[in-house]
Order: structure tokens, then sequence, then C-alpha cells
């Protein structure tokens, strides 16, 4: 069986989560405010159906964009398409999507460069002093204005 993406309304499986996420981010309590602040979670399943990452979006409806809020790919399944695939199926939903890297890591920005995105501005001393970020975006068309906000026409 093809890996799947699930989209969680009901958070049964947030302990999987958690756990991909403080492997990720150094046991940080971040997670609690994007699940609070997030309009949608995405998790990607193995063939195994086992969670092996996730990423959170925030809708915002009136400025007409998605802001990616966190992706993690679960380190021992890295590199093998997860997280594209899961990035795509975020861009099938939403045709405008914004995004903020941290600007020392380049293999990062250009995971995100691959998928279409294009750095928009640095942002200095974002994430720490002298640790900066960089604004990315991604629009599927220049007609999102006239659908619905942030989403593509199903
Ligand atoms: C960023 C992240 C989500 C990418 O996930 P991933 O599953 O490793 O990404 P993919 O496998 O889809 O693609 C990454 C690379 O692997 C390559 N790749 C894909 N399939 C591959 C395969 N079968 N074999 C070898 N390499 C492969 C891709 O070509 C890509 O190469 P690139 O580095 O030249 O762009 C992951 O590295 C991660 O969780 N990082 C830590 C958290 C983080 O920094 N998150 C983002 C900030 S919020």
């Amino acid at each position: 069986m093809p890996p799947r993406i699930k989209t969680i309304s009901a958070l049964k499986e947030i302990k999987e989560i958690l756990k991909i996420h403080d492997e990720a981010w150094n046991h940080s309590t971040g997670i609690l405010g994007l699940l609070k602040n997030s309009s949608e979670c995405f998790i990607v399943l193995d063939n195994n159906s086992l969670i092996v990452g996730y990423a959170f979006v925030e809708e915002d409806r009136i400025r007409g964009f998605v802001e990616l809020q966190d992706i993690v790919i679960s380190p021992s399944y890295r590199k093998q398409g997860y997280g594209k695939l899961l990035m795509k199926t975020i861009m099938k939903k939403y045709s405008y999507i914004k995004l903020i890297a941290r600007a020392n890591n380049q293999s990062l920005i250009s995971f995100y460069q691959d998928l279409g995105f294009n750095k928009d501005s640095l942002i200095e001393n974002y994430y720490d002093v002298g640790e900066d970020g960089i604004r990315m975006s991604w629009q599927s068309d220049k007609n999102y204005l006239s659908i619905q906000p942030g989403r593509k026409n199903d």
C-alpha cells in the first residue's frame, strides 16, 4: 500500500505527533501553541499505517493565504519523499502558502524552492539574536483572490 495522508479534526493521533515534534524541536512546548492556532493538521502514514510525520497550517481567510506553521518527518523516515508528499498534499488544497524558514538552513530552503516556493524577504533575528528567518511563499495562480480565499476550487 502506498503512503497515505490523513487530516485530523479528531486528534486521536496526538501522542504520536507529540513524539515526532519533540524529537525535532528539543522538547519545546511550541506544539501546544501550534495546535491551538492551527486550522488544519496533516499527517503522513507509511505503508504500515504508522505516523511518520505531520504538518500544521493556519488559514488566514481575510488575507487569503495559509501559513505553514510546522512540518516534521521522523528522522528515520527522512529523504524518502514523505516531506514533499506532505507539502504537495497541502499545495493541492491551498493555492497561496507562506512560511518562514531558518536563513542558515540551506537544505531546508532548497527543499521549499524545489517545490516552487520563492524567497520573499529576510527577517533579521527572527529566531534569536543573529538567527534570521526567510519569508517564503508559493502561489498556484494569480487569481487566487477571485476564488475562495486561500483554497483552490475543488
Ligand atoms: C524538512 C523535512 C520535513 C523534509 O522531509 P523529508 O521527508 O526528508 O523530505 P523529502 O524526502 O521529501 O525530500 C528531501 C530530500 O530527500 C530527497 N529524496 C526524496 N526521496 C529520496 C529517496 N528515495 N532517496 C534519497 N533521497 C530522496 C529529495 O530529493 C530531497 O532532496 P534535496 O535535499 O536535494 O531537496 C525534514 O527534513 C524534517 O523533518 N526536518 C526537521 C524539521 C524541520 O526543519 N522542519 C521545517 C521547518 S518548520
